[in-house]
């Protein structure tokens, strides 16, 4: 059962050092809004930014489509309390990025304020839920998937982590990433 206010419909509650996800609440959308009227963060994740300015509603239909099939998480800075952006450990929906009889997840992540961006926070984020679905969900690939082939810190984050370009889609626009369950425990594999 969650609160009326769990608008991600699941339990989930991760934590890294500096870092909690947690459900996103409806009322986290009203935090987002502002941030995305930004053009520079819109541009890091619109292929084709809307026309019109992002409304709170455009955001939930697009919420509604992520916890469909996913785990969509509030990132919450401890330090300050603050909601700073959101999160989808997403099962694949994208028919390119599917292997018959594998587990796979994607990930979208955006960290709405661009003064905390570069600070380490996405590879909080990632390397945590990266975790979970490996370990607690069992799967067999992590593809984070349309990637902006201009996003360049997007693309340093999974590759700091030890992704690879798994294929570019959309005429090379976008570029879909990957890591396997066996690269993922070649690079996790406890040295105690
Ligand atoms: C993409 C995003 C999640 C990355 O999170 P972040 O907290 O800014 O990134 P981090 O500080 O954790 O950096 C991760 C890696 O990228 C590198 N990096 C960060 N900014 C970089 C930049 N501008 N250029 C090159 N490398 C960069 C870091 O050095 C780090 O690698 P390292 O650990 O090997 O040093 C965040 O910037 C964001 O939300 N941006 C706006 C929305 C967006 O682009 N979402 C992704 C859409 S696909």
């Amino acid at each position: 059962m969650t609160q009326p206010d769990n608008f991600a419909e699941h339990n989930i509650h991760l934590e890294t050092e500096r870092l909690i996800l947690r459900p996103f609440k409806d009322a986290d959308f009203d935090t987002a809004v502002p941030f995305y009227r930004d053009p520079e963060f819109l541009n890091m994740i619109e292929d084709e930014p809307p026309d019109e300015p992002v409304t709170k509603e455009y955001l939930k239909s697009a919420g509604k489509y992520m916890r469909k099939d996913g785990y969509l998480f509030a990132i919450v800075e401890k330090a300050s309390g603050r909601a700073i952006g959101e999160v989808c450990l997403q099962w694949m929906n994208l028919e390119r990025a599917k292997i018959e009889g594998e587990k796979i997840m994607r990930l979208p992540i955006a960290i709405w304020d661009k003064t905390l961006w570069g600070k380490g926070y996405g590879k909080e984020v990632v390397q945590c839920l990266m975790a979970h679905a490996f370990e607690k969900l069992g799967i067999d690939r992590f593809c984070p998937v349309d990637v902006p082939a201009d996003n360049v810190r997007s693309q340093a984050l999974w590759e700091s982590l030890g992704l690879t370009v798994a294929r570019e889609a959309d005429d090379g626009r976008m570029l879909d990433y990957e890591i396997t369950r066996a690269a993922y425990e070649k690079i996790n594999r406890k040295t105690s």
